[in-house]
């Protein structure tokens, strides 16, 4: 099948197409109703007292709205946001520079901020904390320090690996906010607003369908209900009925609790290879030939979520509703 179908990362071709799906204010945004609720909250008091908000760590499996939520946040606190990201900031230079450059209170984000080499994220720390930096003038004895004040700034990082954050960097986070998978009530409203707005005709069966099999996760949902209405426009008029779309996710080999291939095969390696487990992510991972990254991070979350494995300390092992999932079902 087409492998990147159930993938919760951004295809390079859809970038331009998610943005247009973005939603633009927190009325917009659909589900997570805690976390809006409190960062409604923590946004109108910084308003209010006139002072840059608090700085703050977004973290959850990908596709869920962690950079979606950060864009919101500046657009609420109509100032200017910044993005870069863990992995792009190479040298201690680039990220003095970027502090350095960053208008009064405006937003910086930092998307995949576990991957911060250990120096740059040194950087941060006095950044965040004091609203200051230090930099090293020359070398040798000639060398000296100068401190350069900051403007005041909001950091709101981002991560799909909340352990890989360190803890001095998790410190200096006022606000930590955890974004978990959607009901597929939640999926749903997503979806029919994605519907609107791409001017697709539908039952709304065919919608409760696409929203069961999205992962619990926007960025799928978005994609599948795209690809459905390609297989409706090659074989009717593009109106998605039930009947059609049920035959093209069945095509798209995604079965009807949203599992693809590779999770089925994690399933079915604990099961029978390791006997029902528990096995370490090591072993699981050269068992599959994925590495442990990807299982840990885009696999395994919505296994567990969903009850489907259970980590021990002793490794993964699967549930009883996993094995249910697996019945009849020899891939
Ligand atoms: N709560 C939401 N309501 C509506 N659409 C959403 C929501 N969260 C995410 N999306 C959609 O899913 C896509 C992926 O969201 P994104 O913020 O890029 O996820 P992340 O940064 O967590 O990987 C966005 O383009 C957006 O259209
Ligand atoms: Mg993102």
């Amino acid at each position: 099948m087409d492998r990147d179908i159930l993938s919760p990362i951004v295809l390079p071709e859809e970038k331009v197409i998610e943005s247009s799906l973005r939603p633009r204010s927190f009325d917009e945004f659909i589900g997570q109703e805690k976390v809006k609720t409190q960062l409604e909250i923590f946004l109108k008091a910084s308003l209010k007292r006139g002072e840059a908000l608090d700085h703050i760590l977004l973290y959850g499996p990908p596709g869920l709205g962690k950079t979606t939520l950060a864009y919101i946040i500046a657009s609420e606190l109509k100032v200017p946001i910044q993005v870069t990201s863990g992995p792009a900031i190479e040298k201690a230079g680039e990220l003095i520079a970027i502090l350095t450059s960053l208008e009064d209170c405006s937003v910086l984000f930092i998307d995949e901020i576990h991957r911060l080499g250990k120096p740059i994220e040194e950087i941060l720390y006095p950044a965040m904390e004091e609203r200051e930096i230090d930099i090293v003038i020359g070398k040798g004895t000639g060398a000296r320090a100068i401190r350069i004040k900051l403007p005041k700034f909001t950091l709101i990082g981002a991560t799909t690996r909340f352990g890989l954050v360190s803890s001095p960097l998790r410190d200096r986070f006022g606000i930590i906010e955890r974004l978990d998978y959607y009901t597929p009530e939640e999926i749903l409203k997503i979806v029919e607003r994605s519907a609107r707005i791409l001017n697709i005709r539908y039952e709304t069966d065919a919608l409760k369908e696409i929203s069961c099999r999205s992962r619990g996760t926007p960025r799928i949902a978005n994609r599948l209900i795209k690809r459905v209405r390609d297989y409706a426009e090659v074989k009717g008029d593009g109106f998605i009925s039930h009947r059609l779309a049920i035959e093209a996710l069945n095509l798209f080999e995604i079965e009807e609790h949203g599992l693809d291939r590779e999770d089925l095969r994690i399933l079915e390696t604990i099961a029978y290879k390791f006997s029902g487990g528990p096995v370490g992510i090591e072993t699981l991972s050269s068992a599959i030939g994925e590495s442990s990254e990807t299982i840990e991070e885009i696999y395994e979350p919505y296994l567990i979520k969903m009850g489907y494995i259970e980590k021990t300390p002793r490794g993964r092992i699967i549930t009883e509703n996993g094995l249910n999932v697996l019945k009849g079902k020899r891939i």
